[in-house]
């Protein structure tokens, strides 16, 4: 077998074989086939795309280019939640505890920031002390324990992806359908899941911006997980606007706080609901979405899933009192106020547009291994739909730079369309692909 034949199979639209993608992702992984070959080859499935059995062959062969997590320890279903990635979307530090207090074991693996989307180790690192990245053994010791841990990846997981990645990143080749889906599945098969549900951004703000490339992306993964005995669940949901109020590390933490203790906005209320209930559903812990999303509502009414972050930030390491009191937790310097410029309604709210802002104050990183403030973002305080007096206050810039933060307050500003008509608010889950 030799890779010039490969990449030239490849690029005559051939299916390629389980051994062929093997030997590639193999040598690639060991060195031994250089990046420029590479970098044809992923060019090659760009543009002439992967079949479905070729997709999770190539899922298997990344899954299995490194360690893989064995979570036979832990007794029952274990279920995993991943998104594709959003604006304020802080929804694994609501739902992970949630479905841990319904009884379920939540080992949950997560990544930082990428591009104008925030990463949950990001965020989970606004709290003083708390250990994002921790061993194997800490991280399996921490499920046992508490039956929850949320971790950067431990260990050696998926490194041709990590590989293959950052090449499809200088190389214009990151949005293909089979290689999001194939990156994405890589990591979760090798974190040991039973089961997953993903959350499938669609719109402005995410990877796909409509919904039928959504349905394609989300529809290859669950084909994936098929093919590959992991039982997969997507939802579909809305990412034309950010998700809650809050985008920003410290300030995403203080949100989920609040949603933690059921006083959160309702978009991030919902959704976690919803996603909590489907991982329910996979665990056998309950029949039915409906009788899942009862069984957390009360979970979150009386104060059990709180408990539960609560435990969890002890486990790892952050200071209780820090949460107890979010006040605690980093605050920006200097809060600007952004101004309706005349009477209406929200009509548009670009996702994007509100994670560059929060980029560019410093929240999110302009290149890798770049240090990011902790404490700085962008809070939303009116959405798609919601009315607006002239002069009423839009949302609010949270900064360190006085001079920065007012140029960024009038891109936010610009940011927001107001129309003089009423608007509906956007769906926010727009289905299922099971
Ligand atoms: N997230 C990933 O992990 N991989 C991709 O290719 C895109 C989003």
């Amino acid at each position: 077998m030799n890779t010039l034949d490969i990449i030239a199979k490849k690029r005559d639209g051939g299916e390629l074989t389980a051994a062929e993608l093997e030997f590639l992702v193999r040598g690639y992984t060991a060195g031994e086939i250089p990046d420029y070959q590479l970098a044809a080859f992923l060019m090659a499935v760009y543009i002439r795309g992967m079949t479905r059995a070729e997709t999770a062959l190539f899922t298997l062969a990344m899954a299995h280019s490194g360690d893989q997590l064995d979570l036979g320890a832990i007794p029952g279903r274990k279920v995993d939640k991943h998104s594709t990635g959003g604006v304020g979307d802080k929804t694994t530090l609501v739902v992970a505890p949630l479905v841990a207090a319904a009884g379920v074991p939540v080992a949950k693996m997560s990544g930082r920031g990428l591009g104008h989307s925030g990463g949950t180790v990001d965020k989970l690192e606004a709290i003083p002390g708390f250990r994002a990245e921790l061993t194997e053994m800490e991280f399996m010791a921490t499920v046992q324990k508490t039956g929850l841990a949320i971790s950067g990846q431990t260990g050696n997981l998926a490194p041709a992806d990590k590989e293959l990645y950052a090449l499809r990143d200088v190389t214009a080749t990151v949005a293909s359908i089979p290689l999001i889906a194939s990156s994405i599945m890589s990591k979760k098969i090798a974190a040991g899941a039973d089961a997953i549900v993903l959350d499938v951004k669609c719109g402005s703000g995410a990877f796909m911006a409509d919904l039928d490339s959504a349905r394609v992306l989300a529809r290859t993964m669950v084909d994936i997980g098929r093919r590959v005995g992991r039982q997969v669940r997507a939802v579909i949901s809305n990412m034309d606007q950010p998700l809650g109020a809050a985008v920003g590390n410290a300030l995403e933490v203080k949100e989920a706080i609040l949603t933690l203790q059921n006083q959160g906005p309702q978009d991030l209320t919902s959704l976690a609901l919803s996603l909590g209930a489907h991982m329910l559903v996979l665990a056998g812990r309950v029949n039915s979405t409906s009788q899942g999303e009862q069984v957390l509502a009360e979970l979150l009414a009386s104060g059990a899933a709180w408990e539960k972050f609560r435990q969890l930030v002890i486990d790892q390491g952050g200071d209780p009192d820090a949460i107890d009191c979010p006040d605690l937790l980093p605050q920006a310097q200097f809060v600007l106020p952004v101004h309706a410029p005349s009477n209406g309604y929200v009509a548009g709210l670009p996702a994007d547009k509100i994670g560059r802002a929060s980029v560019a104050l410093g929240a999110g990183r302009q290149k890798k291994g770049d240090a990011i403030d902790l404490s700085v973002g962008v809070i939303l305080r009116r959405k798609i739909g919601d009315p607006i007096k002239k002069e009423e206050v839009l949302a609010e810039i949270h900064t360190n730079d006085k001079q920065r933060g007012q140029k960024i307050a009038r891109e936010v500003r610009s940011a927001y369309t107001i129309s003089p008509e009423p608007v509906k608010p956007p769906e926010l889950i727009y289905e299922l692909i099971d």
